[in-house]
């Protein structure tokens, strides 16, 4: 409960983060629960070890973090169903009433850990970098990303009323959407991948060529696995057994905060859904404000 937390007790309650309004952390979107947090985040302490799974929302984060677990347990199904993903793979800045905050979980959990986050590069604790951890980012096209923030809008209540389609667009391409704009942030993470220990993924390669993109992370941790645990680690982190998983599927969160008979948490695990959704008219703006920031990039997505 509160009182028995070390920090401050909130004046926020469970309630109070239901459909409330964005606030502003130097200058992006984010919910006001978590600003509330941020002290404690910014002043956090990484361990050499610890490897940070940073993604823009809906890129991809759960299926990543179910991989490395099931990496670092050597492809053990049974000790990856230990606790709720969102406990073995606390989330760095998530801070909600009544509930264990990202630090707290982060303090309680042995190393070596697995940290995710959602932050922009320029807002990553200190630490971090200090350390030299290894960060694993998983980007994935923009229009699956809004499609799926759409969706996800709807079923977790510490979001704004998302509207209609159109006008969550627009919200979308504005950058007023939590964790602020998709361009800024693949694009930050994409410009420091040559200073850090930085393997950038894309969700569109994953659903391609799982095994390979996997081969690629143990690569990158230093990590082998014989073909039976690898064939093990890519069946266990299908989406269809992420999705029957409730090690995986977020079932477990209270209803008040998720509520998965308006969207399910794992919703479809495709690239190229944006087409069953966007307008032609649509499609035609948001072609042109993608190119419109963009440009001068060499990132380049597959949007199917
Ligand atoms: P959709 O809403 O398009 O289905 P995040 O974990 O970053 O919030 O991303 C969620 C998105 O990743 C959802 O996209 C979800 O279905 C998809 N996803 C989760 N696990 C997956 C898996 N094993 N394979 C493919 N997609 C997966």
């Amino acid at each position: 409960g509160r009182t028995a937390s070390r920090d401050p007790p909130s004046a926020m309650g469970r309630e109070d983060v239901v459909r409330d309004e964005l606030g502003s952390l130097h200058g992006i979107p984010l919910y006001k629960s978590f600003i509330e947090g941020w002290p404690q985040v910014e002043a956090f302490q990484a361990r050499p070890d610890d490897v940070l799974i940073a993604t823009y929302p809906k890129s991809g984060t759960t299926w990543l973090s179910e991989i490395l677990d099931m990496i670092y347990h050597d492809g053990d199904v049974e000790k990856c169903r230990r606790d709720a993903i969102f406990n073995r793979v606390p989330f760095l800045e998530m801070k909600i009433p009544e509930m264990p905050s990202g630090i707290e979980l982060l303090e309680k959990t042995p190393s070596p850990r697995l940290v995710k986050t959602h932050l922009p590069v320029q807002l990553l604790p200190a630490s971090f970098r200090d350390k030299d951890c290894k960060v694993i980012y998983v980007a994935r096209n923009p229009k699956d990303v809004v499609i799926s923030y759409y969706y996800f809008y709807q079923m977790a209540k510490i979001h704004p009323d998302p509207g209609t389609l159109g006008e969550f667009l627009e919200t979308f391409m504005a950058g007023k959407v939590a964790y602020g704009s998709w361009y800024e942030h693949v694009r930050g993470w994409w410009e420091k991948k040559h200073e850090k220990q930085l393997l950038y993924l894309f969700y569109e390669d994953m659903k391609k060529d799982p095994q390979r993109e996997v081969q690629k992370i143990l690569q990158f941790l230093g990590k082998e696995v014989t073909e039976q645990t690898l064939a093990r680690i890519l069946h266990h982190t299908s989406f269809q057994e992420m999705r029957k998983n409730p090690a995986t599927n977020y079932e477990t969160i209270p209803t008040t905060l998720m509520d998965h008979s308006l969207s399910p948490f794992l919703r479809k695990g495709i690239s190229g859904d944006w087409k069953n959704h966007f307008t032609v008219a649509q499609n035609e703006r948001f072609d042109q404000h993608y190119w419109e920031h963009m440009a001068g990039s060499d990132l380049h997505f597959q949007m199917e």
